[in-house]
């Protein structure tokens, strides 16, 4: 699926200024993008007018060159699956197989057809042996893959995770971050991960770093953390391989070249 937004102004009615004005950019079809940016810097602005919750003020959203508008929207809408911030806004049944069959439900799959995506995805997820207990009793990072399961269920091109671990522990974020990224070896989907922390990015085939309304680097995530300054500046915290590599690059010592470039190729393998 194809995103483009031309020269997209946004404001929310009850704030003095746009989050956003003239914002342009165009993501391609099955590639994986992250949006990166500190908290309030419009991210899930951003995902909401992709998936036509916020409207713009001004320029237009195109997804496959068609015009997002009142009479396209539901359409286009099926296509597009979003995971949001906090699991425990996402669940709505009594067992974790209700959960994942909600969505399906409401595209009126056939019972048939339903019972295998359910197995399918949860499995893929490696929730299978939970589909019959209740999703409260689930830790952040299961319900976070049951929610990843209920939106992979539905098979749509585009799925979008704002700041799906965000809520979770070290180990639960672990967990969805190797899904994501066997999501994006395995799946010819696009997908948009929204983070304001690099090690979430740095998968992704571009890294798009918003900061006051305006995209100040975009590139492979080769490229962009290469940018320190730019991200501090944008208020992201380096990650922790990343300052030490800055620190070094300073200083002068035997093989620089050789173990600056371990060190970076290791920053990739986390
Ligand atoms: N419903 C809303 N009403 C008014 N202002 C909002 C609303 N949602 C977000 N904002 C403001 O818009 C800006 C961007 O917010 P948001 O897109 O949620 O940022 P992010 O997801 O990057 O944290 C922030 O200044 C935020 O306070
Ligand atoms: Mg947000």
């Amino acid at each position: 699926m194809k995103i483009e937004f031309k020269d997209v102004t946004f404001q929310y009615y009850s704030e003095e200024k746009p989050v956003f004005e003239h914002l342009s950019f165009t993501i391609e079809q099955g590639t994986t993008t992250a949006i990166l940016g500190h908290n309030g810097s419009g991210k899930s602005t951003i995902a909401k007018l992709i998936v036509g919750l916020l409207v713009p003020n001004a320029g237009q959203i195109l997804i496959d060159d068609v015009e997002l508008t009142e009479q396209t929207i539901d359409e286009i809408r099926k296509r597009m699956g979003i995971i949001f911030q906090n699991p425990d806004n996402q669940f709505v049944g009594v067992t974790v197989r209700d959960d994942i069959a909600f969505g399906l439900e409401n595209h009126q799959v056939p019972r048939e057809e339903m019972i295998q995506q359910i197995e399918k995805y949860a499995t893929l997820v490696d929730m299978k042996d939970y589909l019959d207990k209740s999703p409260e009793k689930l830790s952040g990072g299961q319900k976070q893959r049951v929610a990843i399961a209920g939106a992979l269920a539905m098979e749509t091109e585009l799925i979008i995770f704002d700041e799906s671990t965000s809520m979770l522990d070290p180990k639960g974020t672990k967990e969805i971050n190797q899904m994501m990224r066997s999501l994006k070896e395995n799946f010819q989907k696009s997908i948009i991960t929204i983070t304001h922390q690099l090690e979430e990015a740095i998968f992704a085939d571009r890294v798009m770093v918003l900061n006051e309304g305006k995209i100040v680097l975009d590139g492979t995530p080769q490229v962009v953390l290469k940018e320190k300054d730019i991200l501090e500046a944008s208020g992201l915290k380096l990650i922790d391989g990343l300052d030490v590599l800055n620190r070094l690059e300073k200083d002068d010592f035997d093989h620089k070249s050789s173990i600056m470039e371990a060190l970076w190729e290791l920053i990739f393998k986390m």
